[in-house]
């Protein structure tokens, strides 16, 4: 069992967290966690009740009764596959009110070590490194500028035909997310001491995915 190791990805939004972790989960046959999906799921359960997001009560009493799992690359809410749904901007600019909750917190970070006991495993969010799985092997903290994920954010709502989107109030949106998740008290947003910081502002994919290829492979990661 001691060889299964884990391989831990934090940041901001929009860093490219879930698009590098998935590739490199795929290049080295492990599986693949996305924990902020986690929360976005609870988040658009809140949502779809009418509730307030800020409304600790009753969101921990909609929590009792709340299956969240990810497996196989989705997401799903009591049962139900919800990949898309928890991915709209409304989602998103809610989620870091239902991640400030200690009791959410818990809950997730107990289902997720739970996910990643015996196995080999990839997982992104904010606090893998620090708190989820503080043993992992590899630790990575991915930056880009606020400008660059603005950008990114951007295109991809836009891809998605998300057209109503303004550049200039997703890079606030962001900004104050980040801000939430940095200050938080329980589990902040933050990179691990042990963590190797990956500044992915002006690099592709594929090189962010190669170079912590290459680190895990046991090459050197001065390029970094
Ligand atoms: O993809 P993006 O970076 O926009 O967000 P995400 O990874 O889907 O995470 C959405 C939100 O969930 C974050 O802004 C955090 O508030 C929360 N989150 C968290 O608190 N802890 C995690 N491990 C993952 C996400
Ligand atoms: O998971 P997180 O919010 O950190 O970011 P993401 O959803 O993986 O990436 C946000 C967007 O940036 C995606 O559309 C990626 O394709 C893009 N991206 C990029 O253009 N260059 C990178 N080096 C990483 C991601």
């Amino acid at each position: 069992q001691n060889e299964c190791y884990s391989i831990a990805i934090d940041g901001p939004a929009s860093s490219g967290k879930s698009t590098i972790a998935k590739e490199v989960s795929k290049i080295l046959n492990m599986e693949y966690i996305d924990t902020g999906a986690m929360y976005r799921a609870l988040t658009w359960k809140v949502l779809e009740n009418n509730l307030d997001p800020k409304d600790k009560k009753l969101v921990l009493k909609l929590l009792e009764t709340t299956n969240i799992d990810f497996k196989d690359g989705n997401i799903y809410l009591d049962g139900k596959v919800i990949n898309d749904e928890i991915r709209l901007n409304y989602v998103s600019q809610s989620v870091s009110y239902i991640a400030i909750i200690p009791e959410v917190r818990q809950k997730m970070v107990e289902l997720q070590q739970n996910m990643a006991r015996c196995k080999n495993i990839v997982m992104d969010g904010r606090d893998i490194g620090t708190v989820v799985l503080t043993n992992a092997k590899y630790k990575f903290f991915l930056t880009a500028t606020i400008e660059e994920r603005a950008l990114r954010r951007y295109k991809e709502l836009n891809q998605n035909g998300d057209k109503e989107i303004n550049l200039k109030v997703l890079e606030e949106d962001i900004r104050k997310r980040d801000k939430i998740d940095s200050n938080r008290e329980a589990d902040p947003l933050k990179q691990a001491e042990d963590a190797i910081l990956i500044d992915t502002t002006e690099k592709s994919i594929k090189e962010v995915v190669d170079a912590i290829v290459l680190c895990v492979k046991g090459g050197n990661t001065v390029a970094l």
